[in-house]
């Protein structure tokens, strides 16, 4: 698995139109140590030990591995930041829903409707303070809600900048905390009971640590 430094375009150079999507993907899933490739893994294991058959496999994949599109166009000087965000940075990171489906226009490919959902909704929480909507609960597609858990779910699990791996006893902790206020009760629950499976692809990658 790649790095995240992709010489050919950062916040200030859009993909070239004609770059092959594989390679447009590739790039996507690689940002914050592999991170989207991870989701693209957590978000089968939740939807199969949920039993949840009315969701596409392959599109929930792509779902999770692009869900975080926008954040190729954030400086790496925030993203990276080996520190608590300043009031002005944590809007600027804010914006990569919305940038997401920016560029996923701009690079004039038909991404299906999960992964322009996952993409602009993946921070709306089951309580209603999300963004950038403030959709409440059910009002979020449930394909979305499996892709907000696995993202949470590997960036405490993993390294990041800015703080070591959450042990497995402290992710437990904060989902249940959270149940109900950032998750999808049901989902959460899933992963609590469940949480060495849905730690797998964690595990299994060296960049996670
Ligand atoms: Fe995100
Ligand atoms: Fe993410």
């Amino acid at each position: 698995m790649p790095d995240n430094e992709n010489p050919e375009w950062n916040e200030k150079t859009l993909p070239p139109k004609d770059l092959p999507l594989d390679t447009f993907i590739h790039g996507v899933a690689s940002v914050d140590r592999g991170h989207g490739f991870r989701v693209g893994e957590i978000v089968g294991i939740i939807a199969d030990l949920a039993g949840i058959t009315s969701i596409d496999r392959d599109k929930l994949k792509m779902a999770g591995k692009m869900h975080d599109a926008g954040k190729i166009l954030i400086p790496n000087e925030i993203l990276q930041a080996p520190r608590s965000l300043t009031a002005e940075e944590r809007k600027t990171v804010q914006k990569h829903p919305l940038l997401g489906l920016a560029i996923t226009q701009w690079y004039n490919h038909e991404f299906c409707e999960e992964i322009r959902d996952a993409m602009l909704m993946h921070h709306e929480r089951w309580d209603g303070t999300g963004y950038p909507f403030g959709l409440k609960g059910e009002n979020i597609p449930l394909l979305v809600r499996i892709v907000t858990l696995a993202d949470t779910i590997d960036a405490i699990a993993s390294r990041r900048d800015y703080k070591a791996p959450w042990k497995p006893d402290f992710v437990q902790t904060f989902l249940k905390h959270e149940t109900g206020k950032i998750y999808d009760p049901d989902l959460a629950k899933v992963c609590i009971d469940h949480l060495d499976k849905v730690l797998e692809p964690v595990k299994n990658c060296k960049f996670a640590h």
